[in-house]
C-alpha cells in the first residue's frame, strides 16, 4: 500500500503519535511521514491511505488541518484516517464526533473512505497554562492536579494504543 502520514504539531505531541503510527505502517508498506507544512494538499494523489494528525485547538481541529482537508482533491487517496491529541484527559464520543466532523465531511465530499480517528492526551504547552487555568477558574491545587495528570502524555501507553489503531486501519 502507498501510505502518507501527515500532521500539524507545534510542541511535538501529535508528531509523536505520527511516528508511532508510522512504525506500524512502514512494516509492509511504502510509507511517507511528512509535516503538513511540507505537503501541498492540492497535489496529493494516488495514495491508498492517508493518516492526518491534528492537535485540538479551542475544541476544533487546528486551522491548518481544516484548510488542508478542504484543499485535498478527490483522487488524493482511497482511504483516510485521523489522529488527534488534546490536553483534556478524555472527551465523550459525542464531543469527539464533533471534532472529527470536518474529516468525515472532507471524506464524503471527495469520495474517500473514512477509517476512523484515534485520540489521546498531550501535554499543554506551559506558555498558556496561566491563561487556561484562569479560563477554568481553577485553584492552584486544582491546576496542579491537571498538570500532574497531563504530564508525560503522549506516553508509551498512548503510543501503544495508536499503534493498535494503525493495525486496525491497515487490517
Ligand atoms: C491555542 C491552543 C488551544 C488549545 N485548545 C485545546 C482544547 O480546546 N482542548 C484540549 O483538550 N486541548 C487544547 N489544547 C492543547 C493541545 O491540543 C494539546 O496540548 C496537543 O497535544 C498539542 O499538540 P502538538 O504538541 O502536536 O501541537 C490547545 C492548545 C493550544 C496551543
Amino acid at each position: 500500500m502507498k501510505i502518507l502520514i501527515t500532521y500539524f504539531s507545534q510542541t511535538g505531541n501529535t508528531e509523536k503519535i505520527a511516528r508511532a503510527i508510522g512504525e506500524v505502517a512502514a512494516q509492509d508498506n511504502d510509507t511517507e511521514i511528512k509535516k503538513m507544512e511540507e505537503v501541498d494538499a492540492g497535489t496529493v494523489s494516488g495514495y491508498d491511505l492517508i493518516f492526518i494528525g491534528s492537535p485540538l485547538h479551542a475544541a476544533n481541529l487546528a486551522a491548518q488541518v481544516k484548510t488542508f482537508l478542504g484543499d485535498l482533491q478527490s483522487g488524493a487517496s482511497k482511504q483516510l484516517a485521523g489522529f488527534i491529541t488534546h490536553s483534556a484527559a478524555a472527551y465523550s464520543d459525542q464531543d469527539m464526533g464533533g471534532f472529527t466532523e470536518p474529516i468525515m465531511t472532507a471524506c464524503k465530499d471527495k469520495g474517500i473512505e473514512y477509517k476512523g480517528c484515534f485520540d489521546c492526551q498531550g501535554f499543554l504547552t506551559e506558555a498558556i497554562h496561566d491563561m487556561v487555568k484562569q479560563s477554568q477558574n481553577a485553584t492552584d491545587e486544582q491546576w496542579a492536579e491537571v498538570v500532574k495528570q497531563m504530564t508525560g502524555h503522549p506516553d508509551t501507553e498512548d503510543e501503544a494504543k495508536a499503534k493498535e489503531f494503525a493495525r486496525e486501519v491497515l487490517s
